[in-house]
């Protein structure tokens, strides 16, 4: 069944566990989560960003995940519409059906540029007001997005500020969440601690410390009633990078987040863990491999089919070390 995101958090949080949110353009990831979801009994949310819109078109999207709704009717899942830029985006998204929009206020409506607090609370709050009115959740972000090591976004044509920010940008200020979360009433915060959007994320091998637990644990005490989102949360499997660079890719040395860090933001109220990079490195990944190994084949259902795969073992893992596994 199609619910709000809100209903699924608040699960969450009673039962201190946390929500991976994996991106979807294509049938593939589809099935990849439902069947991973549907394996672990977990409940799902399914993510589509403007790239995606871009990519298999609204409409598509939207019916692609009613479909897994059909097809899954056992399973709760949200629709969510990642990293809207402005209040019409997240307002054509409702009238799609979505039943959770991201009003990403930290940035202004190019995508690309840091926006100030008033902006931010202005555009979030609409977004509220009318999202609200029809059942459907919102979640902001407070703090932009970007590498601690070198105060880039992180993804070159991706979601992310343009040019480099300072820590004070890059490390939400717990007082002025707590300030954001009472002006604009969302349901969720995207809050900054450390991670970045896409592959290259930290440069050398984490040591344990690449999160900023500390901030987590400071933001959820001042907010403990607030769903706490984090953003760039993929884990870069190295397993995949190494098939990737084996069979013709060219991936330079990179690291993804621990999911042992995840765990332990979880342990202080996030709630909800986006995914998208490791589903593409999984399914690039199976690709090459299978192309490489089997020359003659050209079907592409057999490809495809190892893609499927790849991508459900990372969501199955994910599902299994959040807490989610179980849940549905
Ligand atoms: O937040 C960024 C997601 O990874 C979506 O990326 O805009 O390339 O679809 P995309
Ligand atoms: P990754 O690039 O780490 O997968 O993050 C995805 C994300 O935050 C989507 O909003
Ligand atoms: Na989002
Ligand atoms: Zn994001």
């Amino acid at each position: 069944a199609l619910v709000s995101m809100r209903q699924l958090l608040d699960h969450a949080a009673e039962y201190s566990y946390g929500l991976p949110a994996f991106n979807v353009n294509n049938l593939e990831q589809m099935r990849a989560i439902m069947e991973a979801a549907d394996k672990v009994d977990a409940p799902v949310i399914v993510q589509a960003s403007a790239g995606a819109r871009k990519y298999a078109g609204a409409p598509f999207l939207r019916h692609m995940i009613l479909a897994a709704i059909e097809e899954f009717p056992h399973i709760p899942v949200v629709m969510h519409q990642d990293h809207g830029t402005s209040p019409d985006v997240c307002q054509r998204s409702i009238q799609l059906g979505f039943s959770s929009v991201m009003m990403d206020g930290s940035l202004k409506s190019d995508g690309k540029t840091p926006a100030d607090y008033d902006y931010n609370v202005g555009v979030t709050r609409t977004v509220v007001n009318f999202a609200h009115a029809c059942g459907v959740s919102v979640e902001g972000e407070i703090g932009c997005l970007g590498s601690l090591e070198t105060g880039m976004a992180g993804e070159e044509d991706g979601v992310g500020a343009e040019g480099v920010l300072d820590h004070s940008q890059l490390l939400t200020d717990p007082e002025e969440a707590a300030r954001f979360v009472k002006d604009t009433g969302v349901d969720a915060l995207a809050i900054a601690i450390g991670t970045s959007h896409g592959a290259y994320k930290f440069s050398k091998k984490p040591t344990g410390d690449v999160l900023r637990i500390d901030r987590i644990k400071e933001i959820h005490a001042r907010i403990p009633n607030t769903h706490l989102v984090m953003h760039g949360s993929s884990s870069v499997p190295q397993e995949w990078l190494q098939i990737i660079n084996q069979y013709g890719g060219d991936l330079g040395e990179t690291y993804g987040v621990p999911v042992e860090e995840i765990v332990e933001g979880i342990k202080h109220g996030v709630r909800k863990v986006n995914i998208d990079t490791d589903l593409r490195l999984a399914s690039t990944g199976a690709i090459r491999q299978f192309m490489a190994k089997n020359p003659a084949e050209f079907d592409p259902r057999k490809y495809l089919a190892k893609t499927i795969e790849a991508m459900r073992d990372i969501c199955i893992a994910r599902y299994e070390a959040f807490g989610s596994a179980g849940q549905a």
